[in-house]
């Protein structure tokens, strides 16, 4: 008999202008309530005109994931490891900065050139001490190898972990679920989530009811402990499921270095000053 998770809160969401106006939608609170989501970030949706399209140039990271999933758009990523790949609609890439990483991440010259729509989302997955200084590696899934779930009235991008049976290839270093859910008004879906995980649910299109708690576009529901969650779809809707596991240790966070302890962060800081972060 499954347990079925009820929404515990409802975080809404803030626009805010990132970086050099890049402008993203996420939750007002996040922290250690996301655990072990650091950042959720909605990029856009913007619709750009020609030349003003803008992106992240190079900067460093130490000691977590970054998840780029791009909805529409054309993003290119750069990184010191000589990585470098195109992400179009569809595309995730999964990036361990792990011991550290600098990295571009910006629209595409024919973005820039010719403007057009950019709709994505980009999530920070911490890692656990004993983790946060492995090597850096990078996995890419292009939407024509994603595994994609459906059933009457529900279509679901499985960018990792498990969804209707359907399995992601990405190779998480703690148990990641993230799955993109897109739902038609009256259809329903029971997702199992390992009962060991935090679960959350991300709603940017419509509205869904959870155990009779309506989540609607902009916010998102923290679920409560269970095995197993109940989704109806009250209207035409699109939403994110979230789920790792608590990682229950102190958090220091710098701009983009995420360690345990303060002296941590200024060795980041240090060992990227010196050049021996990459
Ligand atoms: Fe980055």
């Amino acid at each position: 008999m499954s347990e079925q998770r009820s929404v515990k809160s409802i975080v809404p969401t803030r626009t805010v202008l990132e970086g050099g106006g890049f402008k993203v939608r996420r939750p007002a609170a996040m922290g250690s309530l996301m655990s072990p989501f650091l950042l959720l970030d909605e990029m856009g949706p913007v619709d750009y005109a020609p030349g003003e399209a803008v992106g992240a140039p190079w900067h460093p990271h130490r000691g977590f994931e970054t998840v780029t999933y791009l909805l529409s758009g054309e993003m290119e990523h750069e990184d010191s490891q000589g990585s470098k790949g195109l992400l179009t609609p569809g595309d995730v890439q999964w990036m361990t900065a792990g011991k550290g990483i600098i990295h571009s991440e910006m629209p595409t010259k024919k973005m820039i050139d010719e403007g057009g729509l950019m709709h994505g989302f980009q999530i920070w997955v911490n890692l656990p001490a004993k983790d946060k200084m492995m090597n850096p590696r990078y996995q890419d899934l292009t939407a024509a190898d994603s595994p994609i779930a459906e059933k009457d009235g529900v279509w679901a991008r499985v960018v990792a972990g498990e969804c209707l049976g359907v399995e992601s290839s990405i190779d998480t270093v703690i148990p990641i679920t993230y799955i993109h859910v897109k739902m038609n008004q009256g259809s329903d879906l029971e997702k199992s989530l390992d009962s060991e995980l935090n679960g959350m649910v991300y709603v940017f299109k419509g509205e869904i009811e959870i155990e009779g708690k309506s989540v609607s576009d902009g916010s998102l529901a923290l679920l409560s402990n269970g095995s197993s969650v109940q989704f109806k779809a009250k209207s035409d809707s699109e939403f994110l499921i979230l789920a790792g596991p608590e990682i229950g240790e102190p958090i220091a966070r710098y701009g983009p270095f995420v360690m345990n302890t303060r002296e941590e962060i200024i060795q980041a800081i240090e060992d990227y000053q010196n050049g021996i972060l990459a």
